[in-house]
């Protein structure tokens, strides 16, 4: 049987999803279709309507609906209901489910890419910015138990309304870009998750590295480009880096796992989506 599988957003055409997981059906041998599903916001609730009563097996949710979603679902993870946004949509005993695969992606992704890291329960972290991908990344940091995960933004009502999601043992402190910048030796992990660096912003970057420990970590959910200002000058400084494109591998892998349960090897496929992205 082929299913049918999707993203949703607006705009959709420069999403990646559709390579990603054709990749993943001739990796897996699953029969599938993914397209990209162009929703106009005047037209949201009626072509979500019509899509939720389709013949799809599950979709994507990017950009700008991500929590507009969330009333059209009968049920929702719990992690997608703290972090109150939707990335990945399954149908699952005739009912839609959200969850959110951010987060948990970017987790799996580090801990693939360093294996021993998240092993021991002694890591500070960093997070840069408080905007929805900050939620779904702080929210997967909280679950690791780590002792430090502090939190650093321009506006720091949002960093504190960010820090509110934790509830557990974790110190989470509110800082200013410039405070994090002053004590940035003080972290094992550094993630940007803001949009500065990004194409057209090549030359943007949140904060510098001057102080940077060289075995600390620093990680760019940009991909594009797939080196950011930030992670040359992380690199420059001897430290170890982390890029944007392996959380969006990661997170689509958590994705079609939720649909198909079917766990595929996305090793040799950095360097293949490393090279789309390069090359486009
Ligand atoms: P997303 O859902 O992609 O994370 P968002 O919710 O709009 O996008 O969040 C954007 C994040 O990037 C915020 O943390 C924002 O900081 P503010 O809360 O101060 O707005 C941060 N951001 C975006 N542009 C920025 C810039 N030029 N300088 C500093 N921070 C920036």
């Amino acid at each position: 049987m082929v299913q049918h599988f999707g993203v949703i957003g607006f705009p959709v055409g420069h999403s990646l999803s559709p390579w990603i997981h054709q990749q993943f059906f001739q990796k897996s041998g699953i029969q599938g279709t993914y397209r990209k599903i162009a929703i106009a916001p005047d037209r949201f609730a009626q072509e979500i309507t019509q899509l939720l009563s389709g013949d799809m097996h599950g979709f994507n949710v990017t950009v700008p609906y991500k929590e507009a979603i969330i009333p059209f679902l009968d049920e929702l993870a719990d992690n997608a209901a703290s972090i109150g946004a939707v990335n990945t949509v399954t149908k699952k005993d005739g009912k839609w489910v959200g969850f959110n695969t951010d987060g948990i992606g970017f987790l799996r992704s580090i801990g693939t890419r360093f294996p021993d890291f998240l092993d021991e329960l002694d890591k500070k972290i960093l997070i840069l910015g408080a905007g929805g991908a900050a939620r779904g990344i702080y929210a997967a940091m909280l679950q690791t138990g780590m002792p430090v995960i502090d939190i650093a933004n321009r506006t720091r009502a949002s960093a504190e309304k960010l820090s509110q999601l934790n509830s557990g043992n974790t110190s989470s402190a509110v800082l200013s870009l410039e405070d994090a910048e002053a004590s940035i030796n003080k972290y094992d992990l550094i993630i940007q998750t803001t949009s500065v660096g990004m194409e057209p912003d090549d030359e943007g970057q949140l904060v510098k590295l001057g102080k940077l420990r060289t075995n600390t970590i620093v990680s760019d959910i940009v991909y594009k480009p797939i080196m950011t200002k930030l992670l040359k000058q992380a690199e420059q400084r001897g430290a170890r880096i982390h890029q944007g494109h392996l959380m969006l591998l990661h997170q689509a892998r958590y994705a079609f796992e939720i649909w198909t349960e079917c766990k595929v090897d996305v090793q040799s496929m950095d360097i293949e989506l490393k090279a789309v992205l390069e090359g486009r």
